[in-house]
């Protein structure tokens, strides 16, 4: 499939006259998911897991087939390990809250990069202040990446929780994952992989990674909102208390006592987004489609693209990676002396759609010394005309706010 034939698969890039550079917030949907969605209400609806009417084992079977197929996708070594939430954030909460709360205790302490999205901080503050347990950061260096002395310098015997970005949302560096997990692994303690601005763009295999959990969100690859990926290791899943409680997650409810189904239904309490899990399996279908190799050079051509034609622009603050190697997804900047929003004013008014503010990442920005971003992020859908027309509503609003700048 070429570029024109790619973009004809996403309906709203054929009806909107845009640039679409905000496919780290969300992606646009092929309609092959859209139409999988449709089908699935027109043919299949009914409530998995609780008929034993044709319908209802039907509609199990479509939902129970999209877990098997991101276990695979993911190379999981169990289709249980797949348990779906609403998000990344909402499976981060669940790690949280089910595996930190029981297993944090005074004087133990979760290391965390800046550069984590609020959804990997929060949790992990509110954790660390009711057991007892220290909340610690690795920083960035001048280059916008870990150094291997921050990260061995962090992680000590003390650390019994690792939580890393695979790629940052705000800066695009990709984290060496593999090194970070091997070397807790060391020391004694788990690691938790946010992967929610990785796995659209890169393939994932949980079991080479040796990730105890790892974390992603449909809609950032293709798949609707509101639908999310828990994977976690078996023998860790096994021994956390759920999350959530209420039906479908237990085996015998007493009235003053609960026994608790097994995985991974022990964490999917109440009615799921079975729209959001079937579309999510068209996305996959799609993904693999292109294949991740395609997917990598479109996007890797475009950034180096991106990178030389925004460091031409001198009025430009750049926030980026020197290491194209480490580089993925997105280029945040500044117009100097010019307030992000400002700037995505301007841009939007061009037809150009980018991210301005602090990407739910205030303690990177406060840590850069900046408020906020503009952010450019892409997927293998755009195109070098995206690019130019980024930069030619770049001058436009230079050209309007210079005279201000001071
Ligand atoms: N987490 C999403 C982003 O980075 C919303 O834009």
């Amino acid at each position: 499939m070429n570029i024109e034939e790619i973009r004809k698969d996403f309906p709203l890039l054929e009806n909107r006259d845009i640039a679409y550079l905000d496919n780290g917030a969300t992606t646009q949907k092929p309609i092959q998911v859209i139409n999988t969605i449709k089908e699935f209400y027109e043919k299949y609806n009914a409530n998995p897991h609780r008929g034993a009417y044709t319908l209802s084992v039907e509609a199990t079977e479509v939902y129970e087939n999209t877990r098997t197929k991101i276990a695979k996708f993911i190379n999981a070594k169990h289709r249980e390990e797949i348990i779906f939430s609403k998000n990344a954030t909402e499976s981060l909460n669940l790690i949280a809250y089910s595996y930190g709360m029981d297993n944090l205790k005074k004087d133990d302490e979760v290391v965390i990069s800046i550069m984590e999205h609020h959804s990997n901080l929060v949790p992990w503050q509110k954790v660390t202040k009711i057991t007892g347990s220290t909340l610690k950061y690795m920083y960035i260096n001048t280059d916008f990446e870990l150094s291997d002395e921050e990260i061995e310098t962090k992680i000590t015997d003390k650390t019994k929780i690792v939580g890393i970005s695979h790629v940052s949302n705000a800066l695009g560096t990709i984290n060496n994952v593999k090194k970070i997990i091997k070397y807790a692994h060391k020391r004694g303690a788990i690691v938790l992989v946010d992967a929610s601005q990785s796995i659209p763009h890169m393939k994932i295999d949980v079991q080479e990674l040796d990730a105890d959990f790892l974390v992603f969100s449909g809609h950032k690859m293709l798949a609707p909102l509101g639908i999310g990926v828990l994977y976690g290791k078996r023998e860790l899943l096994n021994k956390m208390t759920p999350f959530l409680m209420g039906g479908d997650m237990i085996e015998y409810v007493y009235e003053q006592d609960t026994t608790f189904a097994p995985l991974p239904n022990k964490f999917e309490a109440g009615t799921q987004n079975v729209e959001g899990v079937v579309g999510f399996g068209a996305a996959i279908d799609y993904i693999e489609k292109i294949g991740y190799d395609k997917i990598q050079k479109i996007e890797n051509e475009l950034l180096t693209y991106a990178r030389q034609k925004l460091s031409n622009l001198n009025y430009l603050n750049l926030y980026l990676t020197p290491n194209e190697e480490n580089h993925s997804g997105v280029i945040s900047f500044n117009i100097k002396g010019v307030h992000s929003h400002d700037v995505a004013s301007i841009l939007d008014s061009q037809g150009v759609c980018v991210r301005s503010g602090n990407h739910c990442t205030q303690p990177l920005m406060r840590f850069l010394g900046i408020d906020s971003t503009c952010r450019a992020s892409f997927y293998f859908y755009n195109t070098k005309e995206d690019v130019d027309r980024l930069v030619e509503a770049l001058d436009k609003a230079y050209n309007m706010f210079k005279n201000y700048i001071r």
